[in-house]
């Protein structure tokens, strides 16, 4: 599977849900999970990211490893989202700041 990272948090571009084909990805108030057991590993989300937040799980940074579980726990929680909208106004200024997991709503 693929999974969503820390960088998406508060940025939340929603670039890869359009590419997605079989709408694995769910939505939060400020992050979007994938869901593991619908993922087929296509890659076509990975280039789509402006904030590069989306790794496979076999190639996950070390200091991102437990969002796998996460992704995991949130689709349980959120909606699937199939369709691109607008950003946060503050995306960018978000965009590339570490460790912005404690921001997470749910
Ligand atoms: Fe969807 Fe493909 Fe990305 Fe998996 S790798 S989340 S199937 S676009
Ligand atoms: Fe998040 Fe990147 Fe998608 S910031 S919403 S994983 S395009």
């Amino acid at each position: 599977t693929y999974v969503v990272t820390d960088n998406c948090i508060r940025c939340k571009y929603t670039d890869c849900v359009d590419v997605c084909p079989v709408d694995c990805f769910h939505e939060g108030p400020n992050f979007l999970a994938i869901d593991p057991e619908e993922c087929i590993d296509c890659t076509l989300c990975v280039p789509e990211c402006p904030a590069e937040a989306i790794f496979a799980d076999d190639d996950l940074p070390e200091d991102q490893t437990h969002f796998l579980e996460l992704n995991a726990e949130l689709v349980r929680e959120w909606p699937v989202i199939s369709e691109q909208k607008e950003p946060p106004p503050d995306a960018t200024e978000w965009d590339g700041v570490p460790d912005k997991l404690k921001y997470l709503e749910r």
